[in-house]
This record gives C-alpha cells, structure tokens and sequence, in this order.
C-alpha cells in the first residue's frame, strides 16, 4: 500500500490536531521531519458505524469527590445502552502511562498533559472517554480542553472538602493530615475549582444513583445516538 501524503490541512486528519504551524496547545512540538499520514476512515465512517459522535467527559474534583466511583458507574450505564466508552483514571493511568510523575505542581501538568492528548485521540475514535483526575490547576485543564476543542465537556464533581475528608475512602486524608503525604490537594496542595464547567453534579446533594442519571442525561442531550 502507497504511502499516503496529506494536501489537506491536518485538521482534516484528526479534528483536534494543531493547524501545522509546529504550535500545539500544548507549546512547541520537538520533532522535526515529521509527515501526518492521512487515515481512510473518516470521522463521518466512525460515527456512521457506532452511531454517535465521540468527545471527552473531564471529571474533576478534590479526591474523595466520587470521581471514579461515578465513572465506572456511568460507563456500565452507557455501554449497556450501546455507546463506545472508556474511562481513564487517576489512579490507573500513574501505575503506567505516568507512572514516573508525582504530585509536584510540574508533574501534575505533564500527567493532565498526557491525559489531555489520549483522550482526544480517544474521541477521535469515536468514543466518549470519561476522564477522572483531580487536574486541580485551571490553566491545566484549560489545555486539555484545547486538545479536544468542542469535544471537551468539562464536569465539576463537586464536593466539599470536609465532605471528602469526612470519606477519605482511601484514608488518604489522615495520612496527609499526619503529614505523611506531601502536596495533598485541599490539605498541602491547592484545588481550582472550574469557573465555567459546562455541567456539574453535586454529590454532597445527589447519591450515586442520581448523578449518574444526571450524567446519563447530559451524554443523552449531547452525544446524539444516530439511527441508520
Ligand atoms: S492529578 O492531580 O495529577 O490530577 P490524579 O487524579 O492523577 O491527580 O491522582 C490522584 C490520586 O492519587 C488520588 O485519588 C489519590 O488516590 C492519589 N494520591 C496520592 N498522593 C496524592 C497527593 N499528594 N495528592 C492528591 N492525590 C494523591
């Protein structure tokens, strides 16, 4: 098979990519000598075959918030009803894809980084990636939003922070309080709430159960399944 050479802009090839000019929303990329190549599917084919279009549900939150809890609750409920979806996870994602970051503010930004570029090249694909992080820095989140541009729905899972430590499901909290764990977001390390999320779910207010109805609503109002 003949290698492909792209004529068109590269946002042909993947929705979310840069304008070629060598700026990302992420900065400036190293490489050089580097030549998209062109896919034959397009976005029309993908959303034709899975019947819907795919795009980013950014979880954040104080640990404790119920972020992967309503993750991995919303994700059975949507793939029972036929979406493609995939969550990513905090916790998950540093026993490998970050597994050499920490919780330094730097280390946090390359970790949301990296997130913020998998998720859209999973909506890419067409699936709606729930992605569960506390991504506690605005300007952070800001870029992970660029990455996915309109596919990007940022969800504020909303819970004070004595609620969270009242949890503490994973006695996190106590050990930071002890001073066991450095830089832990709302005791030793700071969280930016979003200004402007596009939807929130209070959990301190809804249990489990509603908000992820809550959230099965959103996706229903946004993700419009296609019939052929
Ligand atoms: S983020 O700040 O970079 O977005 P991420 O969501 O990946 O964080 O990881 C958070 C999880 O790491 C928490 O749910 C908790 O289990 C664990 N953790 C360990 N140390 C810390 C810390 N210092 N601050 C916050 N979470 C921590």
């Amino acid at each position: 098979m003949s290698t492909m050479v792209p004529t068109l802009p590269l946002q042909h090839l993947n929705p979310h990519i840069g304008d070629g000019s060598g700026m990302t929303g992420q900065g400036s990329i190293k490489s050089t000598n580097i030549t998209a190549i062109e896919s034959r599917v397009t976005l029309q084919d993908r959303i034709k075959r899975s019947g819907h279009s795919g795009g980013v549900l950014w979880f954040t939150g104080l640990s404790g918030s119920g972020k992967s809890t309503l993750a991995i609750e919303l994700e059975r409920r949507l793939f029972n009803i036929g979406y493609n979806v995939f969550v990513l996870d905090g916790d998950n994602v540093r026993h490998g894809l970050s597994s050499n970051l920490g919780f330094s503010h730097d280390d946090r930004t390359e970790n949301i980084r990296r997130i913020g570029e998998v998720a859209s090249l999973f909506a890419s694909a067409g699936f709606i990636v729930i992605a569960a992080f506390i991504s506690p820095y605005r300007e952070d989140r800001d870029r992970a939003r660029e990455a996915s541009a309109d596919d990007f729905h940022e969800i504020y899972v909303k819970a004070d922070l004595s609620l969270c430590e009242s949890r503490d499901p994973k006695g996190l909290y106590e050990k930071a309080r002890r001073g066991e764990i450095a830089d832990f977001t709302g005791i030793s390390a700071p969280y930016e709430a979003p200004d402007a999320p596009e939807f929130v779910v209070d959990t301190g207010q809804l249990d489990v159960a509603k908000s992820v109805t809550a959230l099965a609503e959103y996706v229903a109002a946004n993700f419009v399944q296609q019939q052929d």
